[in-house]
């Protein structure tokens, strides 16, 4: 058997751009040796992100034709709001335009200045929501999580210790919620045990404080779940995650991601009262609660992606295809984060280049080469995504050098892995040939999307 099979044929094409390297070149020059500035008629394969950038099936073209557009209402809300409470048993539903949107909604009615959200990691734009407001975003990742070669199976859970010892600590009473990101995107995709939740659940009823998902990749971790936990293999992945919601006082996603879509989001709660200001906040900024800045339509392809998203075939080639391309690269002498998730792989920047120190951005070295050879799009993370600026001195380093190689859900085939795999498997063989970065320009946050830099010798 293969290592795996794409469970869907092709119905629909759209073209990939072919570039020669001396057009890449110009292209990178042009666009300040940053990725995010490239043009994608300039892009060959796309891995910048799994984030709307996914297929839609057939059922779910079908689904946007019967898009109900009522202001308010409308029956493509009715839709979208049952699959939603089915799914995660809570009852007060509300969509939103994509993930950030639900952050900063949910955040603004639960923290203030000084409250700390405390969570496995908050992703950045979950950080920036909850900054925003004067708050602190507490990241307490597991133990494991911190060795990227290890094969725990579970390195998304967060460090119970941590959490007992802080919420036995004076700052308890700053501690407003729990969020549970699932999957740990920034920590390499890697999932919470269910075993782990209910933990976390207990710890949050004894202590009075609610439990929140980031739940953008909440099939990939219920299908990571029915594979790798003692006890929960071979239940299916639906029922796991149906299971997963219900430890949760609440909820939001990025549909962007296990909502097959190419846009939106969701909240989901147990509290009629938090569930009434987060709708007052949302007609006042995002628009009425039964549309929450989509149209009719895209709650109807969102309602049907939520649905097809825990197929076990589907699923399973999504896990398989990644953990063989993951594989292929290992096996070639790229050293990549273990174990593999689902949406990613993570490559070790920092550990491939070991002569280009954090603040000439490894990982940025990497993805730019990678671009330069073989037309493919990805992204650094590390110390030009999250390292600090020193106002005279190198940046403070980040944890790691990482760079990602997101993978589009149902768009690209074995053959596109497949050369992506190969020009870093050669680029791997002569780590020197490759030189850092100096930055250019930056503005003061988010500095990767639109920083310019420059390499340190001529490519
Ligand atoms: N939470 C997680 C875990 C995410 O990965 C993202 C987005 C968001 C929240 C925000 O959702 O983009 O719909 O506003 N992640 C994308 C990525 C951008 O490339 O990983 P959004």
């Amino acid at each position: 058997m293969p290592a795996f099979l794409e469970p869907f044929r092709i119905k629909m094409v759209e073209p990939l751009p072919m570039t020669t390297r001396t057009e890449r070149a110009a292209a990178l020059e042009r666009a300040g040796y940053n990725v995010f500035r490239l043009r994608a008629a300039e892009i060959t394969i796309d891995l910048l992100t799994d984030s709307g950038t996914g297929a839609m099936s057939t059922a779910q073209w079908a689904a946007l034709m019967n898009g109900d557009e009522s202001y308010a209402g409308a029956r493509s809300w009715e839709r979208f709001e049952r699959v939603v409470a089915e799914l995660t048993g809570l009852p007060f539903v509300m969509p939103v335009h994509q993930g950030r949107a639900a952050e900063r909604i949910l955040f603004s009615c639960l923290l203030g200045a000084g409250r700390i959200s405390v969570s496995n990691t908050h992703f950045d734009t979950t950080r920036a929501n909850v900054e925003l407001l004067g708050a602190e975003a507490l990241d307490l990742p597991c133990a494991d999580a911190a060795d990227l070669t290890s094969e725990a199976p579970f390195k998304g859970n967060l460090d119970l210790d941590a959490l007992d010892a802080l919420l036995a600590s004076p700052d308890a009473g700053r501690v407003a919620l729990l969020v549970m990101t699932i999957t740990n995107n920034l920590g390499g995709g890697q999932p919470v045990s269910l075993a782990h939740l209910r933990e976390v659940r207990s710890r949050c009823e004894s202590s009075g404080r609610p439990l929140f998902l980031d739940a953008s990749r909440f099939a990939e971790n219920a299908y990571l779940v029915s594979v790798r936990e003692i006890g929960e293999r071979g239940r299916k992945p639906r029922e796991i995650a149906e299971e997963t919601f219900r430890l949760a006082d609440g909820a939001w996603a990025s549909l962007k991601k296990d909502g097959l879509g190419n846009i939106g989001g969701l909240i989901a709660l147990r509290d009629a009262d938090l569930a009434r200001r987060c709708r007052d906040l949302m007609t006042a900024t995002e628009g009425f609660p039964t549309y929450g800045g989509l149209a009719g339509r895209d709650l109807e392809a969102l309602a049907q992606g939520l649905l097809e998203v825990t197929d076990p075939a589907y699923l399973a080639y999504r896990a398989n295809s990644t953990a063989w391309f993951a594989d292929t690269l290992a096996r070639g002498g790229v050293p990549v984060v273990r174990p593999f998730g689902c949406h990613a792989v993570y490559v070790d920047a920092g550990r491939l280049l070991p002569h280009i120190p954090p603040h000439q951005y490894p990982g940025h070295a990497l993805a730019c080469a990678l671009y330069l050879e073989a037309g493919v799009r990805c992204s650094e993370l590390g110390t030009l995504g999250f390292g600090r600026r020193q106002p005279d001195g190198p940046d403070l380093p980040s944890r790691h050098e990482l760079l990602r190689l997101a993978i589009p859900r149902r768009v690209y085939t074995r053959n596109h892995l497949e050369h992506v795999a190969e020009t870093l498997i050669r680029i791997a063989a002569d780590p020197r040939a490759l030189t850092g970065y100096r930055i250019v320009e930056q503005p003061t946050t988010l500095r990767h999307f639109s920083a310019v830099l420059a390499p340190l010798r001529a490519l």
